[in-house]
């Protein structure tokens, strides 16, 4: 007997009672026998594929009966991050014409296009962005979640989509996930009841035939089965060890609610549950989802997840397909997938009895979302309705949400209620930035890259509080630097994590690694000058900000609350009377900790000992004064330092407010951002994603020698690291040499102001490297400080430059402590 088996033993999970309606049930399992029976082998194999939309055209679909699409985090019509909504309509016109054709005898199914509106439609330039989880979690409001889904489902409508993947149920125990802010809470109830709530909103009430998938409803996914949130050292896509009942009492739960609810689609998790690949794992896929608790909807994989399955490959996994996973994301290697999938129904290595299975299953779906009867993209009800994009009342519906989403972990003295006829001062990295607001999965994947202009009719936090003071004649003043000439009576400073998705947010421990050095300096600055200071901190996780919390005397944690940033001024301000508008309601949905290294940090586990415990929250009415927090974060002087160093790009992503571009004598500047290759102007330089261990987590690049080419990164705004130069920081590159520069190649490094530029020239020692494979390459930046570079001004702080041929590949771009290679400059 299979050991599995006995470990998940299938006796103590539940039979579900999911209350579908039953009225013309009978009439669609009637309509999916008849259309098996006509369907060719091809047309089946077909349909359980999902390639991304940017790699198949409609031909293709058409070709090879393709069922379904998605965009990934980067994937928009025309690549695009602005497309339009006629744009996305008319993609999903043509592939849904591709796969309603009925030449040469095809048999039509209409497509379903499934995308990531994981907080709104998030992936849609002009949408309403709502807050990520983690704040909808500290919100706690079932009939907000609700309106959140019904209206994320209607912005999704909008442009002709059939299908989120989201919500996420995932139950994160460790912090130190990268996908922290994707789980509502580490409490296992609130995930349950929320998530449910999101899937009613998304997709209708399932016990009413006539409002389960109505007119401007969406199919949803619950995602990631399972366990993805519990795996070892919060280690994304790492190894889950739970037993059975942690599995059913906590990383369940979201499973069964959103089942209950009448999710319609399961995604597996990249993760491994005590070592076994999720991807593979027939027991708890057929055996336990599928069979113990009735699931009858579609198992969708992720991206690329049935390749990690030891001997399965991107275009060949027969086990997958026999664990029971039923529509296959292959994003690109889809035509070796189909070819390799045919071949295995015909050995009888997949039987046809599972293809009847996972096609039935599809199609069950699509009739019950009335697909078949809903007619070309842009013709349905809601398509095509721009007022109903980023209105006025999703809007508000999201800055309720924000305001909901706050919770306060001090406010000493009463500090808040800011009274807005104060003189206000406000500042910090998050202050003006609607990207740190928004955080990752958000017009693209990782959210970098990005400008304030990329998010039509999105508030700041400052435009927010501007509004707020403006409207009773004061004047709050912003500032960049922090710096002032009249003297205010409150400081707000706004400064926390900047955005990344999946793996790339992955940490090793608790501690901010953005922005903090300059937040406390602020605050403590403000704070010796007699100031009031007030901190907001956007994060996508408890993280360990004790200083910041001693400096402060108003300390608001505010998550990655979206585009309506006007919610926080709603409840930060009094009105002039100094009456309160709205108070805190907001409770922690994830323990705080007390330091950066902190285990068993979830209620309920052995030597509980948060900072702030699950559910704390004060507020106006119910304050207190907090002591002096330790400033002992539990990690070595040196792993702080290395903590401090400044990141600008890292497994294969610019990070923060930095941006990769490329140039060449025709044109200096062309943006790689959100682009899988890109070459610059005249061709001179290339630059192509690549994976190095994980999907592009590399760039390489590829100088031609035609001419003078180089890669830069630009930092805004310019940024001080005179304290990295003090302490003897180098700039360090990991990467590797496949070809060095056949000429001379120069490191540069500019400040703002004159436009100068400081260069070391790295010929040399790119020859030795070549063919090392990786290393880190690292040059102190003391070799750069001539006296004239401006380092408490640098905009530019890499650029590699030559005019010959050469081939490079860099994963991480950073000044911190030298590691590898030290270059010696004489
Ligand atoms: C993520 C999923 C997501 C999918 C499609 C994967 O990398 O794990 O959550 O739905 O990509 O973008
Ligand atoms: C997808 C992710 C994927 C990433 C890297 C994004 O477009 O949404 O699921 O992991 O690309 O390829």
């Amino acid at each position: 007997m299979n050991p599995n088996i006995k470990s998940f033993s299938i006796d103590k999970w539940p039979e579900l009672t999911i209350p579908l309606y039953s009225d013309g049930l009978e009439n669609i399992e009637n309509r999916v026998i008849r259309l098996l029976e006509v369907m060719t082998l091809e047309e089946k194999v077909g349909q359980i594929i999902q390639p991304e939309i940017l790699n198949i055209t409609s031909d293709e679909i058409r070709q090879y009966h393709i069922g379904s699409v998605l965009n990934g985090g980067n994937g928009r019509p025309n690549r695009d991050i602005h497309a339009s909504v006629d744009d996305w309509l008319e993609w999903a016109d043509s592939f849904y014409e591709a796969s309603v054709d009925t030449s040469a005898g095809r048999t039509a199914i209409p497509i379903i296009w499934g995308i990531d509106a994981i907080h709104g439609n998030s992936a849609l330039y002009g949408a309403t962005i709502f807050p990520h989880n983690i704040g909808l979690g500290a919100a706690n409001n079932l009939e907000l979640m609700k309106e959140i889904g019904r209206i994320t489902a209607l912005e999704t409508s909008v442009i002709g989509l059939d299908w989120t993947f989201a919500p996420t149920v995932a139950v994160a125990r460790d912090s130190r996930w990268g996908r922290t802010y994707e789980s509502l809470s580490e409490d296992s109830a609130i995930v349950a009841l929320l998530s449910k709530a999101a899937v009613t909103g998304l997709q209708g009430d399932i016990t009413d035939k006539n409002t389960f998938f109505s007119k401007g409803r969406i199919i949803a996914t619950a995602k990631h089965f399972i366990a993805d949130g519990a795996t070892e050292s919060g280690i994304d896509q790492g190894d889950a060890k739970v037993d059975v009942d942690e599995l059913i009492n906590v990383h369940a739960q979201g499973f069964f609610s959103t089942l209950i609810a009448g999710v319609q689609t399961v995604m597996v998790s990249y993760s491994k549950l005590n070592g076994i690949r999720m991807h593979g794992h027939k027991e708890l896929i057929t055996d336990v989802l599928k069979d113990k608790l009735g699931f009858d909807g579609i198992v969708v994989s992720d991206f690329n997840g049935h390749a990690m399955i030891p001997g399965c490959s991107k275009m060949d996994c027969p086990q997958a397909i026999n664990a029971g996973i039923d529509l296959f994301m292959v994003p690109k290697d889809w035509k070796g997938f189909y070819t390799s999938t045919i071949e295995h129904v015909r050995s009888g290595r997949v039987t046809q009895q599972r293809l009847n299975d996972a096609v039935g299953r599809i199609l069950r779906v699509k009739m019950r979302a009335g697909l078949f009867e809903a007619g070309r993209p842009s013709s349905r009800p809601i398509a095509g309705k721009v007022d109903l994009l980023g209105s006025k009342d999703n809007r508000g519906v999201a800055r309720q949400a924000v305001r909901e989403s706050l919770v306060l972990l001090k406010n000493n003295n009463s500090t808040l209620p800011l009274n807005p006829k104060q003189n206000i001062l406000i500042t910090g990295a998050g202050a003006d930035d609607i990207v740190m607001q928004v955080g990752g999965w958000s017009l693209n994947w990782q959210g970098t890259g990005l400008n304030n202009t990329d998010f039509k009719g999105a508030t700041s936090i400052y435009s927010g509080i501007k509004n707020v003071v403006n409207s009773v004649g004061g004047h709050p003043i912003y500032s960049e630097d922090g710096s002032y000439t009249i003297k205010p009576n409150v400081a707000v400073v706004i400064f926390g994590e900047t955005p990344y998705a999946e793996f790339q947010g992955d940490r090793e421990n608790l501690m901010l690694w953005s922005n903090y050095e300059n937040s406390l300096k602020a605050l403590k600055r403000y704070k010796k000058e007699g100031i009031k200071t007030v901190s907001i901190f956007l994060s996508g996780r408890p993280l360990w900000v004790s200083q910041h919390i001693n400096a402060s005397d108003s300390f608001v944690v505010a998550w990655l609350p979206g585009s309506e940033g006007q919610g926080i001024a709603d409840v930060i301000f009094s009105n002039e009377s100094g009456d309160i508008n709205f108070d805190f309601t907001g409770k922690l949905s994830f323990s705080w900790p007390r330091i950066a290294v902190q285990d068993g940090l979830n209620k309920g586990e052995a030597g509980y000992k948060p900072l702030f415990e699950l559910g704390y929250g004060l507020s106006y009415k119910n304050n207190k004064n907090l002591e002096q927090l330790s400033e002992d974060s539990g990690l070595s002087v040196e792993a702080h330092r290395d903590l401090l160093a400044s990141v600008f790009f890292k497994e294969g992503q610019s990070v923060s407010s930095s941006r990769l571009y490329i140039g060449d004598n025709t044109d200096m500047r062309t943006k790689t951002e959100g682009m899988r290759f890109v070459s610059s102007a005249s061709n001179a330089i290339s630059v192509n994603s690549i994976d190095r261990y994980r999907q592009e987590d590399a760039k390489e690049l590829i100088w031609n020698g035609a001419e003078n080419a180089f890669i830069f990164i630009r930092n805004y705004p310019p940024q001080d690291f005179s304290n990295q130069v003090e302490r003897g920081d180098s700039i360090v590159i990991e990467l590797n040499v496949i070809q060095p520069p056949t000429g001379k190649m120069n490191l540069k490094i500019s400040s703002t102001g004159k436009g100068v530029t400081a260069s070391v020239d790295i010929t040399d020692v790119l020859r030795k490297l070549a063919g090392e494979g990786w290393t880190k390459l690292s040059i102190p930046l003391q070799y750069f400080n001539d006296g004239k570079l401006d380092f408490t001004k640098i905009n530019m702080p890499m650029r590699l430059q030559t005019s010959k041929a050469a081939h490079i590949i860099i994963y991480d771009v950073r000044y911190g402590v030298a590691e590898g290679i030290t270059v010696k400059c004489n």
